[in-house]
Formats: C-alpha cells, sequence, structure tokens
C-alpha cells in the first residue's frame, strides 16, 4: 500500500481516534477517556500530530511527537496507531522512522504499557531498549516501560 505523511488536522481527527480502536491501548486507556477528541485538537493546534495518507486519501494512521517532550530536551513519542486493517504491512515502521527524521535528535523517548506485548516487540525491533519502569502512572495496577533510544553519531 502507497502511503504518505503529512501533517495531521482537525479534519484528521476522527480517523486518528479510529486507528486507536482495537487495541490494548483503547482499552485500557482511551475507551474511557473523556475529552479525547478536545486533546487531539491540542495536538493538531500545536502540530504535533502527523498523520499516514493511503492513495485514496484516507487517513489510516498517526503519529504524535512532542519535540522536547521528554526531560523538556528529548522528543517524545506521545501516541501512535495505525488502522486495524492496515496493520503488519510497515506503516507503522514508516511512521516510527518518519518520527526519528523530523525529531532532528539522536535520542528518542516513549512509554509502552507492561500489557502491550505487541508494541513493545515492535520496538524492541526498531532499537528502542527499556531503561525503566513507573508503576501506577496512568492507571492503578499498570507499569509503563520506559523505552529510549540512541543513534550513535556515524563514523
Ligand atoms: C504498534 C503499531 C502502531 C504498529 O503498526 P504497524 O503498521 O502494524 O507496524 P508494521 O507493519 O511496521 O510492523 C508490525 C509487524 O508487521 C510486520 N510486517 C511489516 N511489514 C510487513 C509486510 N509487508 N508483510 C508482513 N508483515 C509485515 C513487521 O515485521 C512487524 O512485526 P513485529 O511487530 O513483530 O516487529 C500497531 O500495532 C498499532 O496501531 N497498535 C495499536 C496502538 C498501539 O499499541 N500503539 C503503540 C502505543 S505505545
Amino acid at each position: 500500500m502507497k502511503v504518505h505523511i503529512c501533517l495531521g488536522t482537525r479534519a484528521h481527527r476522527e480517523s486518528c481516534i479510529r486507528a486507536l480502536h482495537d487495541s490494548a491501548l483503547w482499552d485500557t486507556y482511551f475507551s474511557d477517556l473523556p475529552m479525547i477528541d478536545d486533546m487531539f485538537d491540542r495536538g493538531f493546534d500545536a502540530k504535533e500530530i502527523h498523520v499516514a495518507v493511503n492513495d485514496r486519501g484516507e487517513c489510516i494512521g498517526y503519529i504524535w511527537v512532542a519535540r522536547g517532550g521528554c526531560f523538556a530536551h528529548f522528543p517524545y513519542l506521545r501516541s501512535f496507531a495505525v488502522e486495524k486493517g492496515c496493520r503488519n504491512q510497515g506503516i507503522g515502521a514508516g511512521l516510527l522512522r518518519y518520527f526519528e527524521e523530523v525529531s532532528s535528535s539522536n535520542r528518542f523517548f516513549l512509554l509502552v504499557s507492561e500489557l502491550n506485548e505487541t508494541a513493545q516487540r515492535f520496538y524492541e525491533r526498531h532499537g528502542y531498549t527499556p531503561v525503566g519502569k513507573v508503576p501506577n502512572l496512568f492507571k492503578n495496577g499498570i507499569s509503563e516501560i520506559i523505552l529510549t533510544k540512541h543513534v550513535q553519531p556515524a563514523g
């Protein structure tokens, strides 16, 4: 499938939220989260959400990049999803690569739920390593794993 990645706008809100459905992420954190529309709108307005669009012009995934979002210095991948029917075709890999390119950094951070084994495996394959765990961060009884990737300068 041919996709291109571009800056998202409020017009992409519904499709981004739809991409989150059918995932451990949605079931655990978002399904009962009020004001999810407002949360996404703030991300679009801050120009932090980039979307993957297929050749029919449909938004099939997004990546939410907070520049300086970690320790006020390093890029933080805040949220990321691909629509269920489009997963396992390399679109997530393309979005993650895009995150690393637009971030202009050699150090990246993100959090992944200890319950989200699919995402943990995905990030590990892309060079992210666990450096810590925060218990009860977003939900009682669930830990978030802190992942980081450090790209060594060439040469
Ligand atoms: C995590 C997520 C974004 C990955 O997106 P994706 O588009 O499925 O990612 P990719 O297709 O690049 O890679 C997924 C798998 O498909 C495989 N794959 C990639 N291209 C493929 C192809 N052409 N044919 C077959 N398999 C392929 C990859 O090897 C990869 O396997 P791995 O995860 O074991 O490494 C997606 O699973 C998702 O939206 N999950 C729900 C939300 C979520 O958990 N987000 C992360 C929160 S921290």
